[in-house]
């Protein structure tokens, strides 16, 4: 009997969020906590799943039944990846999944879409199907809004290519940002972002004041393109200032909280280049971008104001293959 392990980074946001939703650009990073996922064949028609890590242990449903019925919130995204691999290549006998994840589901690195593409991956390698990135993207991408309906598939391009990508929505450009290392302080405001409800309440608002809201997407999606230009030649001062202007119009849409601008204005106010937050908003992480001079006063200055940095590689590789026996 077949068994592969893959694994897949989580991801940040760095500049774009919630104006990606609606057909602008952002920029991703790839970090290096990842989710290992092992896939084995099975005698029996059935899927069983263990992922410890968010309190499925011991699930077992017939393969033929599979995306139906009653599914346990930690089993949703991957039981819908193995329902769309299955609906578009098949399966052939059983399969048993493991997962196991290095960073805590808290953190909002994405942990979803990370296993997602990881089973997606698997059942490609265990299958033998050929199956591009690009193939991967889509199917993983609509798992992801299988599951919760609305996203823009930027953290799918991030465990896939990994790195740091230029993204626009639904995947329609995916360009890696050749970097060598980015000058990046993670805090975790130590709050659960619940990014779909997020998703919604900035859609509401986009209702009562369709114009507004609109110019403040397109007004995103531009600095984001300055940013890009910046990226290139890594000139970090400017995309800190980028970073600064992004955050001001976060705060416009309504994500942003007393908890983040506490972590993000110790950071500015210790010398960071620029501090916004990264994601949804509300809680889950901020980022700041500093020189190595100011790392540690900015550091300390995270955790004075409540916040827990978090020492996470970023730009790291995307999807890959761990072990095949
Ligand atoms: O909370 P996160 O890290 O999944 O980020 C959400 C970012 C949004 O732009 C609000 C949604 C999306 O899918 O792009």
């Amino acid at each position: 009997m077949k068994s592969i392990t893959i694994s897949a980074p989580g991801k940040l946001m760095l500049l774009g969020e919630h104006a990606v939703v609606y057909n602008r650009p952002c920029i991703v990073t790839a970090v290096g906590q990842r989710m290992y996922i092992t896939i084995s064949e099975l005698s029996e028609d059935f899927m069983e799943l263990e992922a410890v890590d968010v309190n499925v242990v011991g699930y077992k449903k017939p393969l033929k039944d599979i995306g139906m019925g009653e599914v346990p919130k930690g089993a949703k995204f991957v039981e819908m990846a193995v329902a769309n691999f299955k609906a578009k290549y098949g399966i052939q006998g059983g399969i048993r999944i493991t997962t196991k994840s290095e960073f805590s589901s808290l953190f909002g690195f994405g942990s979803s879409s990370a296993s997602t593409v990881c089973v997606l991956k698997g059942l490609a390698s265990l299958t033998e199907t050929k199956m591009s990135n690009k193939e991967l993207f889509s199917l993983a991408y609509k798992t992801v809004l299988d599951v919760q309906g609305k996203g823009s598939g930027f953290d799918v391009a991030a465990a896939i290519y990994g790195g740091t990508l230029y993204f626009v929505t639904g995947g329609t450009t995916i360009e890696p940002i050749l970097v060598e290392k980015l000058p990046l302080v993670v805090g975790y405001t130590g709050v659960k972002a619940d990014t779909v409800s997020l998703i919604k309440s900035v859609a509401e608002k986009a209702v009562r004041y369709p114009e507004l809201i609109d110019t403040f997407y397109t007004q995103i999606g531009k600095m984001v393109d300055t940013a890009h230009t910046a990226f290139k030649i890594q000139d970090w001062k400017h995309v800190g200032e980028i970073m600064n202007l992004d955050q001001g119009v976060l705060e416009a849409l309504g994500v942003g909280s007393t908890r983040l601008a506490a972590l993000i204005y110790a950071a500015r106010d210790a010398g960071a280049l620029g501090a916004k937050l990264s994601g949804a908003g509300i809680g889950d992480c901020m980022i700041a971008f500093v020189s190595s001079e100011k790392k540690k006063a900015v550091e300390e200055a995270i955790t004075n104001a409540g916040g827990q940095v978090l020492d996470v590689a970023s730009n790291v590789s995307g999807v890959q293959v761990e072990k095949s026996i």
